[in-house]
């Protein structure tokens, strides 16, 4: 991102509601390049869906029918990451853990396989890089999957990082930027006069503000103040997950895992996360047998060796769903109000480009092309008084 300054000094800081990983990034870009920036979280920063996310860079194998413009923006993401890591590892001190072998996806039967091919002829239309691999070749590159599995596909492109380790980057380099951190300061609504923003109500207290960035995740479509077409149409898509113990010298993963019933991301210090259930459940926080049985089951027959491995964690997240499973990205048809919510699966990937385009939107006024596509204001005549 090119060096700007805002131009329009304002006597009032940047405010973003949210400090996730998304609100974290957005508010260091913008404080790194001279911009005075407060955020304002619920509870403690990066604990929401940054916390419970498995940290999957998958801009290639989550590609699916209908989300074109999505699977370009997630393709711009992963290109940043890796500079977009290794600056923020330098400024922080903090390590994120950015792992690049690469995605396997299995098929245990001939069922499996046959959907893994459509999923792999539908994903290299796309232009993206995949290999369709034996089982013979699967068990070569992680030797203790299934012997008797059908086939795979590697994509060498989709890579992961430590999500939790991030937000905690992002947390020091937002600080060491010069940007304010206000924790356990829920915001209850944003003002709202004329058409534009004033301030936002942060539980009993009245802060004033005239550029608010809504990046609150499952909870943006919670926050009061804004008239009926302002609303955002943004619910929580609950996932409940399992961390195991590997033994990080012998892990029995190295790749990221997508089974047909679960996906794994093994990390380098030996937590093997497994995931996620997809439930229309609302905030719904409850850990249910079925859930973690499905997940462990579609784990156990894709790498019958997890089960022996002890149990290290096990929570609930909230994804922020839109009606698209798109993100919303920049003005929000309220003077002032902007957006950069709904990142569904996808806000680890998507932080590096959410946060050079929101604050470059911030800072210049001007909406980047890559940007255009997920205007907030793309649901302005469906949203119901
Ligand atoms: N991106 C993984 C999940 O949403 O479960």
């Amino acid at each position: 991102m090119p060096d700007q300054i805002i131009t329009k000094p304002s006597s009032n800081p940047i405010a973003i509601v949210g400090g996730g990983a998304i609100g974290l990034a957005i508010g260091w870009r913008l404080a790194q390049r001279g911009a005075s920036v407060a955020i304002y979280e619920r509870g403690e920063a990066g604990h929401g869906a940054s916390w419970a996310a498995a940290g999957m860079l998958a801009a290639g194998v989550e590609t699916e029918p209908g989300e074109a413009a999505l699977a370009v923006l997630n393709r711009r993401s992963l290109a940043l990451w890796p500079e977009f890591a290794s600056e923020l590892e330098q400024v922080s001190g903090l390590s994120v853990d950015l792992r690049r072998e690469g995605t396997l996806m299995v098929a245990l039967t001939r069922d499996d396989s046959a959907q893994l091919r459509f999923t792999y002829d539908f994903q290299r239309e796309h232009g993206i890089a995949l290999e369709w691999l034996s089982a013979r070749q699967a068990l070569e590159r992680e030797p203790r999957l299934n012997p008797s599995l059908a086939a795979a596909v590697y994509s060498p492109g989709d890579h992961q990082a430590d999500n939790r380790m991030l937000v905690r980057a992002l947390k020091r380099a937002f600080l060491a930027a010069g940007g304010a951190l206000h924790e356990h300061a829920p915001v209850i609504a944003i003002d709202v006069a004329a058409g534009r923003v004033t301030g936002l109500r942060v539980g009993e207290a009245r802060v004033a503000a005239e550029t608010v960035v809504l990046a609150a995740g499952a909870w943006s479509g919670e926050i009061g103040g804004l008239p009926a077409e302002a609303r955002v149409p943004v619910r929580p898509v609950k996932g409940q997950m399992i961390a195991l113990k590997m033994d990080p010298a012998a892990p029995l993963l190295r790749h990221v895992v997508w089974a047909p019933r679960a996906y794994m991301v093994p990390r380098r210090d030996g937590r093997l996360i497994v995931g996620g259930t997809v439930e229309e459940k609302g905030f719904d926080t409850a850990l249910t047998a079925g859930g973690v049985f499905a997940m462990l089951e579609g784990a156990w027959r894709a790498l019958p060796g997890v089960e022996e491995l002890p149990i290290d964690e096990m929570w609930v997240g909230f994804r922020p769903g839109s009606r698209d499973d798109a993100p919303m990205l920049g003005p929000s048809g309220i003077a002032g109000l902007v957006h950069a919510t709904g990142h569904y699966r996808n806000g680890i990937l998507l932080t590096p480009a959410t946060a050079e385009l929101v604050a470059q939107y911030l800072l210049s006024g001007e909406v980047d092309a890559a940007m255009a596509p997920f205007a907030p204001t793309r649901f302005a005549s469906k949203v119901q008084a």
